[in-house]
């Protein structure tokens, strides 16, 4: 039998395939060379023009830069008037940072269960978390399939709740033939340096509600008036008035010269993203244990990644990312769910068992090798290592 490389066979590759990696072209590289040499290096005319760009890319009203999604998040919830004793509903299955902005608001993070399909939030999970406490549902669109926005937003609607989407992966994704960041009270976006388009780190948030997004400036910025950014430039001025207690969060122009380009690219990137999904799929839907992902009618997938669930051998997940790190692949898994992490068990009291589709997702899931500029050879190798190690160890 073909013995796995951490079994003593040789691995499928010499080289060691990265989970992800960003894409960058001559045209970043010469558009960073030209900011450097501008002697404007923090937020100014490239990071406006980026935003313009953006709101124009989604079809929102209007779009603000931050220096993270994380911040962007933080942002737009305390905009929205979240404040302490008030919750916030979101899918256990996630990263940590959507929970933490929550929690340094004073607010309580409740966690939903997932579906099975998609790793969404579950909609007919929401209802039963709401309590007069309730202010905001923050969906997140998983690996760039969007939540089922259409049940969400019917929900807050009934309830009177704000809406955050959490599109960390969701740039270029679609639903119903929208943009996501178009749809609902605010949308936060990732560029860090592994996301579909990347500005090394940076995030953004779109809204059409021309108040908030007067507010969001402000706010990223010390809460000085809004263009207080050109205050050293030869149309600013030097005076500013604090309009509220804000925020260190704005993006730099050495981010955005990354982003101008990065945007131009995108549905490139999501053209050779969506057939490196087929290739995937094509080359591992028959094999016994593995079920490829969902796409659902109605939305248009952005692939930030590429996740399988893995089930039925005598090895469990975390033993094939070794046997897959053995063979050079690299790994890596979307999300530990937040209610079983320490800090969220001890302050809030969630535990194990709490949200089974959650748990039954994260002991099987496995997120693929996969960037913009990988070749099919790349796609091939890690099918080959699934196929080895399937083999090997089925039950
Ligand atoms: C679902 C989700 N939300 C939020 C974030 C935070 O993004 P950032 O690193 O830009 O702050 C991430 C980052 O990976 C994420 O995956």
């Amino acid at each position: 039998m073909d013995k796995p490389a951490i079994e003593g066979g040789e691995p499928i590759r010499n080289e060691f395939l990265p989970f992800g990696k960003p894409t960058i072209g001559e045209e970043e590289i010469n558009e960073m060379v030209d900011t450097l040499k501008s002697g404007w290096l923090s937020m100014g005319p490239k990071t406006i023009k980026f935003e313009e760009a953006f709101k124009e890319y989604v079809g929102a009203d209007y779009a603000i830069s931050c220096n993270s999604c994380t911040m962007a998040l933080f942002l737009s919830l305390y905009s929205l008037g979240i404040k302490p004793g008030d919750e916030v509903i979101l899918p256990t299955t996630t990263f940590a940072s959507a929970a933490n902005v929550i929690v340094h608001l004073g607010a309580k993070p409740v966690f939903a269960d997932v579906t099975r399909d998609t790793y969404n939030i579950d909609p007919d999970k929401i209802e039963e978390k709401i309590t007069d406490k309730t202010k905001a549902i923050m969906p997140m669109h998983h690996s760039g399939h969007s939540a089922d926005m259409d049940r969400i937003l019917e929900i807050a609607q009934k309830h009177n709740l704000s809406v955050i989407e959490d599109a960390a992966h969701g740039v270029g994704s679609e639903y119903k033939g929208k943009k996501i960041g178009s749809i609902s009270d605010a949308t936060c976006f990732s560029f860090y340096a592994t996301k579909t388009m990347t500005t090394g780190e940076g995030g953004m948030i779109t809204t059409n509600n021309e108040e908030l997004a007067n507010k969001l400036r402000t706010l990223r910025l010390h809460g000085i008036s809004s263009d207080a950014w050109k205050r050293y430039s030869d149309k600013g001025s030097w005076y500013y008035e604090v309009m509220d207690a804000g925020f260190k969060a704005n993006m730099t122009d050495m981010q955005a010269a990354l982003g101008l380009h990065q945007l131009k690219k995108l549905d490139g990137f999501i053209e050779t993203r969506q057939k490196n999904a087929e290739l995937y799929t094509k080359l591992l839907s028959d094999v016994p244990g593995i079920k490829t992902p969902t796409v659902k009618d109605d939305i248009k997938h952005s692939w930030y990644i590429y996740t399988i669930l893995i089930d039925g051998l005598k090895i469990n997940r975390d033993e094939v990312i070794k046997a897959l790190r053995a063979e050079n692949i690299g790994t890596s898994v979307h999300f530990i769910p937040l209610h079983l992490q320490p800090f969220f068990q001890k302050t809030y009291g969630y535990q194990k068992g709490d949200f089974p589709n959650a748990e039954y997702v994260y002991d099987r899931m496995i997120s693929l090798p996969f960037f913009s500029h990988m070749t099919e050879k790349d796609i091939e190798d890690a099918c080959s290592a699934i196929k080895r190690i399937v083999n090997y160890y089925k039950a």
